[in-house]
């Protein structure tokens, strides 16, 4: 059935499609710099101009980027980027720091592309903030794209923006970033999407949004994490991606205002997840976010431990912040183990049209 129905979409299809050569795609015959295995990717992007696009042909680069040039579109055609021995130090060095032993080294970590402008500055890390701030800036880094490249293994991010200004992170493999697959700090109109982020067999925070506006994550595939996405970002948009087998699949922190959560499928739960971290979405202690047309699917927590609840509401206990005019409609609940717990009683969040299947506390979650 699915074969016969493929094969009559490309039927009707494929007059109109050209399929891309690696390497030889129309659209990117207009490059400005083309790298080609063993080169440096660094030595091109030190020798382009702002504005410029650099293609980077097949092959396994082993090397630490840093971008910090207006406009330059870095586009890979079946280029990998995986760490080189030993790390370097650069920008990005620290900007997250590895799980305090014994789960980890507590050491800084280092990031696969690192793009910010030169007159940044980061406030020193702290582990309560999971990765460096900005303490200060000059100009933002604007337009910068990467496309096409398959990211692998850093020990910190596969990609952190820093202060970036319309960043286009598209159709990247993010695989195996330990603390992070993709964050962006302090940047305003992020846009991240159909990037596959995953891991295994389990890393800290899949995406993560910590910026000052306009951040969007849109239709990407995450997996593998203890976080999936998380939602520092107010005003922030996460859209039609599909986030599976994480531990909790999306994490909206306190005081994050009017994130919007939209046709997004959250399912699964992965293997190695602390008993307690079972959950589709987490809203803790963040305000006016508009939860809309979402499903959760199979969010289930191992046998004999805490059951796994698609949604959870509650205020912050340690700022005090309190989870109010949030808004939850017409959310889809398959299989899983609860549907939505709210931790508090006072009626200040709006539930509509949610089809459940489990239940919810308070009852009327699931039935207005
Ligand atoms: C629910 O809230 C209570 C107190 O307000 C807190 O002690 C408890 O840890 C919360 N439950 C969860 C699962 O976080």
């Amino acid at each position: 059935m699915r074969s016969q129905l493929f094969a009559v979409l490309l039927l009707v299809v494929t007059p109109v499609l050209s399929v891309p050569t690696p390497g030889n795609d129309k659209n990117d015959d207009d490059c400005d710099i083309r790298v080609n295995y063993p080169d440096s990717i660094q030595a091109a992007i030190d020798k382009a101009k702002p504005g410029d696009k650099i293609i980077v042909e097949k092959g396994t680069y082993k090397e630490q980027l840093t971008i910090t040039k207006n406009g330059i579109h870095l586009i890979g055609k079946n280029a990998v980027l995986v760490p080189p021995t030993p790390y370097k130090n650069n920008f990005c060095s620290g900007l997250s720091v590895d799980f305090p032993p014994p789960n980890g080294t507590g050491l800084p970590t280092e990031a696969g592309i690192c793009i910010y402008n030169k007159d940044t500055n980061l406030a020193p890390y702290q582990r309560e903030l999971q990765h460096r701030k900005i303490a200060s800036m000059g100009d933002y880094i604007k337009d910068v794209t990467i496309r096409g490249f398959k990211v692998e293994g850093f020990n910190g991010e596969n990609i952190a923006v820093i202060g970036g200004q319309d960043t286009r992170i598209s159709n990247n493999q993010l695989i195996g970033g330990y603390q992070y697959g993709f964050l962006t700090v302090g940047s305003k109109h992020t846009v991240a999407n159909n990037n596959i982020v995953t891991i295994t067999p389990f890393g800290f925070i899949g995406m993560c949004m910590d910026d000052k506006a306009d951040a969007k994550f849109k239709e990407n595939e995450v997996s593998g994490y203890l976080i999936g996405l998380c939602g520092e970002t107010s005003g922030g948009l996460m859209k039609r991606n599909k986030v599976s087998d994480n531990c909790i699949g999306s994490f909206i922190d306190p005081g994050v205002k009017g994130l919007k959560i939209i046709e997004n499928t959250f399912s699964g739960h992965g293997k190695f997840c602390p008993p307690e971290f079972a959950s589709g979405l987490v809203i803790q202690g963040a305000q006016d976010a508009q939860v809309l047309r979402n499903t959760f699917k199979n969010i289930k927590n191992d046998p004999g431990k805490p059951p796994g609840t698609a949604i959870f509401v509650d205020n912050d206990a340690a700022t005090g912040l309190k989870a109010t005019g949030n808004v939850f409609k017409e959310n889809v609940f398959v299989d899983n183990d609860f549907d939505i717990f709210v931790n508090f009683t006072e009626p200040v969040n709006t539930f509509k049209g949610n089809k459940c299947s489990k239940g919810s506390v308070p009852a009327s979650a699931c039935t207005s």
